[in-house]
């Protein structure tokens, strides 16, 4: 059976050969353990963070040879655990691999409910990255009616729902992203107005879409994708850090120069409130209810990206941190399920 292996730890921006599709032994379940067959596994950019060789943050540590960690959302092919029984679907941090022998204690593995919505769902838009966005626009952004919220990585898994969400709460909601035709999707979604940040006046256009300022920036991003939203903040503005995705792969020390004193003074002088957060913490099963009637209503559209199998998994991830046309949640779909 395959799993996804760290060949290298990436230097900067990761490349597919960083990692190797390589064969193990179909694995059996000792006591207290459940097998389980991988049917999608979620690509989600804080897996990077993990991949370096001195971690600066996250939940794990991923070493040359071991097997990339990551969510997923698996079938129980057999349980030697009473709480779990053959059939059952899982979402859990199983990795990179078609088949895993899994001990809850020490991945937690949260059922999930098949008849609710399709499974892809419940590490997407009814799991982390739903939460996520609940968590932002909710949790930490507190947006109300009337505000304008600025989305980055507006197209991607977070954001795309994030920006949705913002419009059931009644702001206007300006995304920001990297080539046209996610700008014009991110419209097709709802979104009051999206801006491509590589286009040469991406500031001066973004500015035109924000007439009024901005109450509530969600920062997923970082570098002169934030740099631009600094002028437009509101006094006493929101900034909730969702994640920082430009710096990913750079360190603690980042390139130069260092725009930090802008940085700095317009945190003071715009009384700006800038909170980070885990989004399953802040939003936790409440918010899944929320997102599970919202997209039961029609309010809250899924959007996903799709590639097949396993091998494809380290080019997927590799495009998440370069040009890619992804929009929505990025998901591998290791099997089918049958
Ligand atoms: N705090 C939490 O609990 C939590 C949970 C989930 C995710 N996050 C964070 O939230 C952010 C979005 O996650 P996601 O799951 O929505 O990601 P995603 O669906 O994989 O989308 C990521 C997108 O970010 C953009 N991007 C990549 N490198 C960039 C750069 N250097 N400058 C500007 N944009 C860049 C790319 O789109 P473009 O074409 O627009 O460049 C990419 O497709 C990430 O920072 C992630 O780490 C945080």
């Amino acid at each position: 059976v395959k799993q996804v292996i760290l060949r290298s730890h990436p230097n900067g921006v990761p490349r597919a050969t960083d990692f190797s599709v390589v064969e193990a032994a179909m694995p059996s379940p000792a006591d207290g353990q459940v097998l389980l067959k991988t049917l999608w596994l979620s690509l989600d950019p804080m897996i990077r963070l993990s991949l370096d060789e001195n971690v600066i943050t996250g939940p794990t540590k991923v070493r040359i040879g071991d097997v990339v960690f990551g969510a997923t959302v698996s079938r129980v092919e057999a349980s030697r655990h009473p709480d779990f029984a053959v059939g059952d679907y899982v979402d859990g941090r199983t990795g990179w691999r078609e088949y895993a022998a899994i001990d809850p204690k020490a991945v937690p593995l949260r059922k999930v409910d098949a008849s609710v919505a399709p499974l892809s769902t419940a590490v997407g838009a009814l799991g982390m990255p739903g939460q996520t966005a609940h968590a932002c626009m909710i949790g930490v952004g507190r947006v109300a009616a009337g505000e304008t919220v600025v989305i980055s990585a507006a197209a991607g898994a977070v954001g795309s729902l994030a920006g949705q969400i913002g419009k059931i709460l009644g702001a206007r909601v300006v995304g920001i992203a990297g080539n046209d035709a996610k700008c014009a999707a991110l419209v097709k979604l709802g979104f009051d107005a999206a801006v491509n940040y590589k286009s040469p006046d991406y500031a001066e256009k973004l500015k035109v879409a924000c007439p009024n300022g901005v109450d509530c920036y969600i920062e997923n991003v970082g570098g002169t994708v934030t740099e631009a939203v600094l002028p437009l903040f509101k006094y006493r503005a929101r900034m909730p850090v969702c994640g920082f995705i430009a710096y990913y792969g750079v360190g603690r020390e980042g390139p130069g120069p260092d725009k930090l004193p802008g940085f700095m003074r317009a945190v003071m002088s715009k009384g700006l409130e800038i909170r980070g957060f885990g989004g399953t913490m802040v939003a936790g099963p409440a918010a899944l209810k929320d997102l599970a009637e919202w997209v039961k209503a029609g309010k809250l559209k899924v959007t996903e990206t799709i590639v097949e199998g396993l091998d494809a998994a380290p080019a997927a991830f590799a495009a998440t941190f370069a040009d890619n046309d992804h929009i929505g949640k990025v998901m591998v779909r290791v099997a089918k399920d049958a």
